[in-house]
């Protein structure tokens, strides 16, 4: 019967009762996406004030899409009517796909993963929205691990096309290609990455931030002039102490100290102590009205009165721009070299989850892969630290004139 059930849910690749623990920022959003998509959605959590907020959030967001002419009244009943608000576990034993999106602590997760097992039938997918824990031990959690994997969503859920899918060692196939196409027939673009730190996204982006920071604690930029240089050279649409602002310094910082420590200390992706004291401060950014920059009532950002700290000339915008760019460049292809993704996907995944302005492989292609060793190799030679390796793939790749894809 189990086995009748799963080939008839696998012909159809039809996934219809969702149900999403935790209606926060992401399990509301996650919920909005699957009800747009058709799914009967279950959204659960064990505050009801959250369960409140998501539903009224929700009336505000159809409001403004009729506004925008982008739904009419119709399709906004539909939706509606699609998600149910639930406060028992309990409610999701019809669920073809759990997704969770609770608090970021393994041992709440595992807890509520082992008790959700024993409500719904054997072949329901149970995912985890995790930015930064290990899907195997997620899935260690359960009777049948190979149920499990990520399905990482980025924020707002409902308008980034990117979503990462992650099998564990545990997960099966067949729980790989139904979350696939479930997500792809979901609208979204699909990057499916290896169960490491950071996933693709939150790995190599990391120099983004991590390299503006220590531009700027070298005393050769301030954040404007850092964030000027990835603008208007780099094509960025916000530079990254603008980002960092918005992200709220707090977060940003904690992914960075996550990543750095599950790579084992890696000096690639050392966090910075200026990030440090920002949090420590309380200029978390625009939440806190200051941060980089300050931010009126209203959101308006300001640049505060700020010089280089080595009082000296400032680098031009070209270096800033080519430094930051490189190590991104390096980032990405080690993360193939690693096995992380496939290169059309560590690309997607840069241009769709975080809105670079192209995919790096694609940049290292244009800027051409010698030049991307080169440029590696006058930082190692400058600085002799380990965080400014070249990847053994751009250095292979440039031996044997090679280019991405
Ligand atoms: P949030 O704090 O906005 O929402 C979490 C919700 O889970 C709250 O409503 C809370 O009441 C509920 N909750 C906590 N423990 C629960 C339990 N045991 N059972 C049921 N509900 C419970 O958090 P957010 O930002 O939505 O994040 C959720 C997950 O998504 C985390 O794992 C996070 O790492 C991940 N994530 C967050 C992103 C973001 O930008 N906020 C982006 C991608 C992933």
């Amino acid at each position: 019967m189990e086995n009748q059930k799963s080939k008839i849910k696998n012909q159809q690749s039809l996934i219809k009762f969702v149900g999403i623990i935790g209606s926060g920022t992401m399990g509301a959003g996650i919920a909005q996406v699957a009800a747009t998509a058709g799914c009967s959605v279950k959204l659960y959590d064990t505050k009801t004030e959250a369960l409140d907020k998501a539903k009224a959030d929700l009336e505000k967001i159809m409001a403004r899409l009729i506004e925008k002419g982008k739904i009419d009244s119709t399709e906004k009943e539909r939706i509606q009517n699609n998600i149910k608000y639930v406060s028992s576990l309990k409610e999701l034993k019809d669920s073809d796909l759990t997704i969770e999106a609770i608090v970021e602590n393994l041992d709440i997760k595992k807890n509520v993963f082992s008790t959700l097992e024993k409500f719904v039938s054997d072949d329901c997918i149970i995912a985890s929205n995790t930015s930064s824990l290990s899907i195997a031990s997620i899935a260690s959690s359960l009777q049948k691990p190979e149920r499990c994997i990520g399905i990482h969503f980025f924020n707002p859920a409902p308008l980034m096309k990117l979503v990462e899918v992650i099998p564990a060692i545990q997960t099966s196939e067949e729980t790989l290609n139904i979350s696939v196409k479930t997500i792809k027939d979901w609208g979204k673009t699909v990057a499916v990455a290896k169960d490491t730190p950071g996933f693709i996204v939150n790995r190599v982006a990391r120099p983004f931030y991590g390299e503006a920071l220590r531009i700027y604690e070298e005393g050769i930029a301030t954040f404007a002039e850092i964030d000027s240089a990835m603008k208007e050279i780099g094509g960025f649409r916000m530079g990254p102490f603008e980002l960092m602002d918005f992200i709220g310094n707090d977060v940003n910082y904690t992914v960075t100290e996550t990543v750095f420590e599950a790579f084992y200390c890696d000096p690639r992706y050392k966090p910075s102590f200026t990030q440090k004291r920002f949090s420590e401060a309380g200029y978390l950014g625009r939440k806190s009205g200051k941060g980089y920059y300050n931010y009126s009532e209203n959101g308006e950002m300001s640049v505060r009165a700020q010089s280089r700290t080595n009082g000296g000339e400032k680098v031009s915008d070209k270096a800033i721009f080519e430094r930051i760019l490189v190590m991104l460049i390096n980032e990405a292809a080690d993360a193939l070299f690693w096995n992380i993704a496939s290169a059309e996907d560590i690309d997607n995944a840069m241009t769709k989850g975080v809105n670079y302005p192209k995919g790096l492989l694609a940049w290292a292609n244009e800027k051409g892969i010698d030049w991307c060793v080169e440029k590696m190799d006058e930082l190692y030679d400058e600085y002799h630290e380990d965080r400014y390796r070249c990847s053994p793939l751009l250095r292979k790749m440039n031996l044997e004139n090679k280019n991405f894809f």
